[in-house]
């Protein structure tokens, strides 16, 4: 089913497009790394979707309902964590949840229940009957979370839920958006960074000035940055005084392989692009080679793709 959907949507703030034609549509259980620099357009993106906002045109669906129509069910159906919101002083956690419980008409017995239930998924059990202007920025996102699970909504807006957070607390928020999603909840995540959500989203979107220059799955957007593997080989030095078998001759070597287009020496690591169309099998063919010509190897592995040079890759010269 289609949780999100928008088309052709778009904010113009007097002459500034906010937004831009912006289609999206994203399915049950997707989570969507939704990456943009400053003023990109994710917030009004998403408080259009959490109906907080007016589209100068365009549409959106939540579920299948409009945002012009059927505004009071979207909200039933979302989890809208906004990039900072206010908590209230003199107030324990566990008010405050049961706070916004009750604004939900979450009542008795069921709310105690889900308040605790939030609580432990986002582990903040032992911080119940702290006050929650106590709270590091850390554990006052995931209060934040937490507060937007009450209602069990399917779908969860989230605006940079990782912002201000150390790397340590990142990666747990990382964790706790991951069980969200094994959990069957649709997710849309802003972030600045493509590193920082690639590994847990199944699908991203790449949105600068309002337009979204990349829309697709995680899988399809690093085969467009690298289209072949590439193969990093470290030799050992020769033993002993041996004579040949440099990194320079198993540069030479590796270079006059049928399979390679091209090799390079960067600190003592031999970086192999092999052709078109070679698979991962065809160039294992090349340790062996590699040994019998009295090579020793120190480590022959795939590179792994780095993120950040990825993002970079992909958005360079689409906003110039
Ligand atoms: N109320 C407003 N009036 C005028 N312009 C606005 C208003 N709200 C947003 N904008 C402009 O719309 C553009 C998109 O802003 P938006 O807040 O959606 O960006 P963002 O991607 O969320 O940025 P950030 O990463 O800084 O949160 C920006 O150029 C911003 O200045
Ligand atoms: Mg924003």
């Amino acid at each position: 089913m289609e949780m999100i959907k928008t088309e052709d949507l778009t904010k113009q703030y007097g002459r500034l497009f906010a937004l831009k034609g912006l289609n999206l549509s994203l399915s049950e259980g997707d989570l969507f790394g939704f990456i943009g620099p400053n003023g990109s357009g994710k917030t009004t993106t998403m408080k259009i979707l959490a109906t907080l906002l007016q589209p100068t045109w365009g549409e959106a669906y939540i579920c299948g309902l409009s945002i012009y129509t059927r505004p009071k069910e979207i909200r039933r159906q979302i989890g809208f964590m906004p990039d900072f919101f206010g908590v209230y002083d003199d107030m324990k956690v566990i008010e405050y949840l049961e706070f916004f419980a009750s604004a939900y008409r979450i009542r008795g017995a069921a709310r105690k229940k889900v308040c605790d239930d939030v609580l432990e998924l986002v582990d903040l059990g032992y911080k119940r009957e702290a006050l929650v202007t106590s709270l590091s920025r850390g554990m006052t996102q995931r209060l934040g979370l937490a507060r937007v699970l009450l209602h069990d909504p399917a779908v969860l807006l989230l605006d940079e839920p990782a912002s201000g957070l150390d790397p340590r607390a990142r990666i747990e928020m990382r964790e706790l958006l991951k069980r969200l999603g094994q959990r069957g909840k649709t997710i849309m995540v802003s972030s600045h960074i493509l590193p920082e959500l690639a590994d847990i989203c199944n699908k991203v979107g790449i949105i600068e000035r309002g337009e979204l220059l990349v829309n697709a799955e995680v899988n399809e957007v690093m085969k467009k940055v690298r289209d072949r593997p590439v193969l990093v080989v470290e030799l050992l030095e020769p033993a002993g005084g041996a004579p040949g078998r440099s990194a320079d001759d198993a540069l030479r070597f590796l270079s006059d392989q049928p399979e390679v287009e091209s090799a390079d020496l960067k600190k003592g690591q031999i970086a192999v692009t092999v052709k078109k169309g070679v698979t991962l099998d065809a160039y294992a063919e090349l340790l062996p080679r590699l040994i019998a010509e009295g090579f020793r190897i120190r480590s022959f592995r795939e590179e792994e793709i780095n993120l950040e040079t990825a993002f970079m890759a992909l958005t360079k010269g689409m906003t110039a």
